[in-house]
């Protein structure tokens, strides 16, 4: 093949052959499609759309750029994957929940890109914890504690690499079949058995409509199914930041509380809520509201941090500087817009700009009132905290019309929207 015959067949609208797939994801992960060949193929596919089975054959052929991991560890393996919001520390309090159910969840995670958090960037606020391991290593946490949390290994997708950086500075990451075939190629990798998905909605995320979220969550379950793979989405709300806490050492302290059998009631539904899909989808009948209450889910937490060098009972840091925004009028909380609060978080010093930048592990932001619960004027409504006090001025720019204080709370919609599979 020629790269230049692959990017004009998509130009011009047909469907690609799974041998013209096959070849281009190959030539491109080994070098020989040039990034400029690649870029004006993805922006063919941005526009023209990929078919389901076009999708499916893009997926396979960049897992098949790399290793696909066989997890072979006496228990059946789940994992979840969200499409990223704000304050959604999920993975947190959910694997060892799920490990303590008795499964195994080996959950390799990313670092925040923009204004949604990286799961990664939460854990490195915990004194001494590693998220680099070897495939052996995981393989023996999940024997040993039953739920690893760390970053995907080299040899995973390397296609996915390459292109997503790519996607990145080329305007093609808002597609969804792109989305959706970089998601799946990875997860398939990783060689769990079963898979949910939390798929976002709102201003928060990455799809801002219902409608585009739903043609998100059955373009990746159709991946799924057309790998093997036992695979349900939850389409859930990305309007209002999650929990009380945004930002990285905040939100280990939150997700703690959860484990502990505290924590707010959005964290804990959706927790657990995503556990019993995940226990669904191996056949597992443990009841996981009640294991969470029991304290087992915080003992597998301990576990698992300790095994990746972390010291859970280590005190957290939280940024040297704190501003306090005030509510100005006696009502209730009508709005908390979480890409608001995301970008504010993001600005304190809890997100990067750049993949190279560090995140502050102190910096973030707490909501201290959510929507629907009464202020009083002059009652303190989010608390910022940062290490670099210049940073405030642009965080309070973020959240300048991003909630709001009216006479009567206004009905709260459902956290989880509906279920895909
Ligand atoms: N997350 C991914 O892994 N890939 C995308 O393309 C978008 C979000």
């Amino acid at each position: 093949y020629a790269a230049v015959d692959v990017i004009r067949a998509k130009r011009d609208g047909a469907v690609l052959s799974d041998a013209q797939i096959d070849w281009v994801v190959d030539a491109y992960t080994r070098g020989l499609v040039a990034e400029e060949q690649m870029a004006a193929l993805a922006m063919a596919i941005f526009l023209n759309g990929m078919s389901a089975s076009e999708t499916a054959r893009w997926t396979r052929a960049m897992v098949r750029s790399g290793e696909r991991l066989s997890l072979d560890v006496g228990r059946p393996t789940v994992d979840k994957h969200s499409t990223g919001g704000v304050g959604d520390k999920i993975t947190l309090p959910l694997a060892p929940l799920v490990a303590a159910c008795g499964a195994a969840v080996p959950q390799l995670s990313g670092r925040g890109l923009g204004h949604t958090g990286g799961t990664l960037d939460k854990l490195e606020s915990i004194p001494g914890w590693r998220a680099q391991l070897s495939v052996d290593e995981v393989v023996a946490q999940l024997r040993s504690v039953g739920a690893v949390i760390c970053a995907a290994t080299s040899g995973l997708a390397p296609a996915d690499r390459k292109l997503y950086a790519l996607r990145d500075v080329t305007g093609t990451v808002e597609s969804v079949p792109l989305i959706a075939s970089s998601i799946m190629s990875k997860k398939i990798a990783e060689g769990a058995s079963a898979l949910v998905l939390d798929v976002k909605v709102g201003s928060g995320a990455f799809m801002k409509s219902l409608e585009r979220a739903r043609e998100l969550a059955s373009a990746l379950v159709s991946i799924g199914v057309s790998h093997g793979l036992a695979v349900r989405a939850l389409l859930t709300d990305m309007s209002v930041p999650l929990g009380r806490a945004v930002g990285n050492a905040v939100e280990v302290e939150e997700s703690v509380e959860v484990l502990r059998g505290g924590g707010p009631a959005d964290v804990v539904e959706l927790t657990v809520a995503l556990a019993r899909e995940m226990l669904a989808a191996v056949g597992i009948s443990a009841d996981p509201a009640a294991v969470l209450a029991s304290g087992e889910a915080y003992e597998v937490w301990a576990r698992m941090i300790r095994a990746q060098g972390g010291d859970p009972s280590a005190p957290l840091a939280r940024g040297a500087h704190r501003h306090v925004v005030v509510a100005e009028e006696d009502g209730y909380l009508t709005a908390l817009d979480a890409y608001a609060v995301g970008v504010a978080a993001w600005r304190l010093g809890a997100g990067r700009a750049r993949k190279e930048d560090p995140v502050q592990a102190g910096a973030g932001v707490l909501c201290l009132v959510k929507p629907g619960e009464p202020v009083s004027a002059g009652q303190p409504l989010l608390e910022l905290y940062t290490d670099t006090p210049d940073a405030v001025a642009g965080a309070l720019d973020a959240l300048a019309g991003g909630y709001a204080v009216g006479e009567a709370p206004v009905p709260a919609g459902p956290l989880v929207i509906s279920t895909v599979q």
